[in-house]
C-alpha cells in the first residue's frame, strides 16, 4: 500500500482545506438533506475521490457523529473494506462506454441494504456522448434511495449534467496545509525529515496532494534512509525539470 492510499482520509475531519464544501456536506447529512446527484469538480489529488468515499460513507453510517461516518459500525467497515454493494464504485477513465452505464442502470432497481445505494463514477468527464444520455437519463429517473457522486478532474461536464447536480468544485491546497499532513505522515512512519524538508516537498507538490505523498515516499529513501535537505531539493529540481 502506497502513502497516498494509507492516508486517505475516512471522515469529513480528515479533508484538508476545502472548509465550505465539507461544511455544506457535513451539514446535509446531520440534517438529512443529502440530494440524489453531486458533482465534484477540482485539481487532480484535491480530495473529490476521497470526499466522494466519505460521503457515501457518512449517508450509511448508523452513528454519525458531527455529521462523520463512525468508521466503525457494520455499514462503515463494509464500506471500508468495499464488502457491499450499497456503496458501487465506477472508474470511468477505463470504462468509458455506454455499456459500462447500462450495466449499472440494470442495478439501481434493487434496494440498498442501508440507507443509500451510492455510485460514485469517477473520472466522468470521460465518458463518451451516447454514455453521457444514458447516465443523464438515469439520474432523472432514480428512486430516491439512490445517491449519484460525479467526480471530475477536467471541468468539460455537460451543461445539463451540470444543471442536474449539486456542484462543488474543490481547491488545490496550499503548501502549509500540505507540509501540514506531510508532518504529521513523517511522525507516524518515523521517517526523521526535518521541517524544512517537508515544506520543499510542500511546494513542488503545486496543490497536489496525492503527488506530495508520492514524493515523500521517494525521498526518504534518498542517501540510504538518511536524505540530507540539499539532496531532497536537489532530487525534486532534477524531478521537475523533467516533466
Ligand atoms: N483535501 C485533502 N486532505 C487530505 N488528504 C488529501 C486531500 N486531497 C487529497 N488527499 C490525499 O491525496 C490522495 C488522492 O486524493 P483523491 O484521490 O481524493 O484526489 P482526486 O481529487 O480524486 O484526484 P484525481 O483528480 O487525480 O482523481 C488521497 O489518498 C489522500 O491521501
Ligand atoms: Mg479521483
Ligand atoms: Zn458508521
Amino acid at each position: 500500500m502506497n502513502l497516498s492510499q494509507k492516508y486517505r482520509p475516512t471522515s469529513f475531519d480528515g479533508i484538508l482545506g476545502q472548509e465550505d464544501i465539507i461544511h455544506i456536506l457535513r451539514n446535509q447529512v446531520v440534517k438529512k438533506r443529502i440530494g440524489s446527484s453531486y458533482l465534484f469538480l477540482g485539481p487532480s489529488g484535491s480530495g473529490k475521490t476521497t470526499l466522494a468515499r466519505v460521503l457515501a460513507m457518512a449517508v450509511n453510517c448508523g452513528k454519525p457523529a458531527k455529521g462523520n461516518p463512525c468508521g466503525k459500525c457494520d455499514s462503515c467497515r463494509a464500506i471500508l473494506k468495499g464488502q457491499t454493494y450499497d456503496v458501487i464504485e465506477l472508474d470511468i477513465g477505463s470504462y468509458r462506454g455506454i455499456d459500462s452505464i447500462k450495466r449499472i442502470e440494470m442495478t439501481t432497481k434493487f434496494m440498498p441494504f442501508g440507507e443509500k445505494k451510492v455510485y460514485i463514477l469517477d473520472e466522468v468527464h470521460a465518458l463518451t456522448s451516447p454514455a453521457w444520455d444514458a447516465t443523464l437519463k438515469m439520474l432523472e429517473d432514480c428512486g430516491d434511495y439512490i445517491l449519484f457522486i460525479l467526480c471530475a478532474s477536467d471541468d468539460d461536464i455537460p451543461a445539463v449534467a451540470r444543471s442536474r447536480c449539486q456542484e462543488f468544485t474543490l481547491q488545490c491546497l496550499e503548501p502549509k496545509m500540505i507540509a501540514q499532513k506531510l508532518s504529521i505522515i513523517n511522525q507516524k512512519e518515523r521517517f526523521g525529515l526535518d521541517q524544512n524538508s517537508l515544506r520543499f516537498i510542500a511546494e513542488f507538490a503545486q496543490g497536489n496532494m496525492r503527488s506530495a505523498e508520492m514524493m515523500l515516499a521517494q525521498v526518504i529513501n534518498l542517501n540510504h534512509g538518511q536524505p540530507k535537505p540539499k539532496q531532497i531539493r536537489k532530487f525534486l529540481q532534477t524531478r521537475m525539470a523533467e516533466i
